[in-house]
Parts: structure tokens; sequence; C-alpha cells
């Protein structure tokens, strides 16, 4: 309690604050993290081996699959209290910019501005020979998953998800504005991310670098915890409501 108490004065007193978000931020929504078994039709795969270029090469119809049946779950859940607070972190200090490494849409439909998306999303499909975008689908995959053929675009290439594999480039002007955020930023907090996956996770390193706060919060330790001044052990879904009500005590009493 004590530590959030400090970490709510550093928020409080902040103008410029980044919010670093990872996986685990929509765990409590029903999305499973990168580090959880997989199950269904995935089962005997691991999710860091269907994330690569090689794989939509070798298999395309079992990546894309996976893509559909993810985007397809995400479309069944809701933000939970954790993307809310988010929210209201950047309702309460304007000046706030939300990073997310997540490829769903909950920051937005929990009604965040702008965030910024590190790994892109799963609902911006592209062409993989000729980039142009397409249309999601319609996200009625069933429960087990299925092998589905990606469509066609009209150059013929096969449509691939718009999210950023491994060995991919980040989006140059994303990752611009993210470590600039960073370099500015009176307080960062990084929330449900395990911190291995780089360039993202030098963001709360630069921000530490360049004299940021950085609070994190994580049920479990990571790398960060030796990047950031406090860390608020406990699920974002918890921690994060407490944060705010404890920033913004008027939060709290008008009960939103
Ligand atoms: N609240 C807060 N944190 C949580 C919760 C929760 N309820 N549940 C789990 N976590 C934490 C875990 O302890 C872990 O540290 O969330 C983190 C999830 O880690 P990852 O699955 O590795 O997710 P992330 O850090 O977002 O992964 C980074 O790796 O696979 C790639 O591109 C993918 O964007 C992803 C990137």
């Amino acid at each position: 309690m004590v530590d959030v108490r400090e970490a709510a004065k550093a928020l409080a007193g902040a103008r410029r604050v980044v919010v670093f978000t990872g996986a685990g931020i929509s765990a409590e929504s029903g999305v499973p993290t990168f580090r959880d078994a997989l199950t269904g039709l995935w089962e005997r795969y691991d999710a860091q081996a269907l994330a690569t270029p090689q794989a939509f090469e070798d298999d395309p119809d079992l990546v894309w699959g996976w893509y559909e049946w993810r985007r397809s779950l995400i479309q069944g859940v809701h933000p939970n209290p954790g993307h809310e607070a988010v929210a209201a972190i950047e309702a309460h200090a304007p000046h706030t910019l939300v990073v997310t490494q997540n490829v769903d849409d909950l920051h937005e439909r929990a009604g965040s501005r702008a965030p910024i998306h590190l790994h892109g999303s799963l609902f911006t499909p592209r062409c993989a020979a000729c980039s142009r975008p397409a249309e999601p689908g319609r996200g009625d995959e069933p429960e087990e998953g299925r092998r589905l053929a990606p469509p066609r675009c009209g150059c013929g290439g096969a449509i691939r998800p718009g999210v950023v594999w491994f060995g991919e480039a980040l989006p140059e002007e994303a990752l611009e504005e993210a470590v600039q955020a960073a370099t500015d930023c009176d307080v960062l907090l990084t929330v449900g991310t395990s911190g291995v996956v780089y360039p993202a996770a030098e963001i709360p390193k630069v921000a530490s670098m360049f004299g940021g706060t950085v609070i994190q919060v994580n049920p479990r330790p990571t790398p960060l915890d030796a990047v950031a001044a406090i860390n608020l052990h406990g699920s974002a879904a918890v921690v994060l409501p407490e944060l705010v009500s404890a920033a913004w005590p008027e939060h709290a009493a008008a009960g939103s």
C-alpha cells in the first residue's frame, strides 16, 4: 500500500506520462499471454514459433487460422478495469501516451485515444506481396480453431496479419514516437509485460535513463524490476484502479 501511495504521488505530479503495456493487461479479459500454453488445434505449437515470417511461408493456413482465431477471441471479450484505469490516467493527465505491444484493440475499446501499437494490430491485415490493406474477416471462428487459407489480394499475393513477427522490424514511426515520449516523460508505467522482447523492452529503460520514474505493475518478477523505481506486485485489473484512485481521490469519489 505504501508503494501504491508513492506511485500515485509520482503519477499525480507528472506532466508527461507513458503507459507501456504488454499481454498481461489483457490477461484478465481472457486473452492468453504469450507464455501461456496454447490450446485446441494449436496445442502442439509454441506461440513464438507461429509468429514468424517463416511459419507463414511454410504453412500459411495454420498461421492465418491461428491469427483469425485470436481475432475472433478478442472480438468476444471486453476491456477490463486495467484498460479502463489506463483511459482514466489519460483523462487526468492529458500528456499521456499509451504504447502497447498488444495486437488487440482493448485499449481503444476502453477509451484510450490513440494508443501506439508497436507490434501492429490483428485488425489491419495486408497483402504479403504488395502491402495493400485488406478487410479483416468476420471473426466467427470455431472455439477449437481451424486451419484457414489466407484470402488473396487483387495482385495474387496472400493476405497476412498486420502484426510484427519475430525477426521483422517494428513500424518506424511508432517506434520513434514511443522512444521520444519515453525520453521526455516524468513517469513511465510499465504494465503486464515480461520485458524480454526487444526493441520494445528498451522503452522503460530509455525512460529511466532520461530521468523518468519507472513504475511497474506485474504479479511476477521481470528483468524490468531492476529498472523500476517502484514495483507494484499484483494484477493490472486490481492494481491500476487502486493507483488511479490514490492518485486522483476525486476519481474514486465520483465512482468513475
Ligand atoms: N496483470 C499484470 N501482468 C500480468 C497479468 C495480470 N493479470 N497476468 C500476467 N501478467 C504478466 C506476466 O507475469 C508476464 O510478465 O504479463 C507478462 C506477459 O508476458 P508476455 O506473454 O511475454 O507478453 P509481452 O511482454 O507482451 O510479450 C512481448 O512478445 O510474443 C511477443 O510480440 C509478442 O507483443 C508480444 C511480445
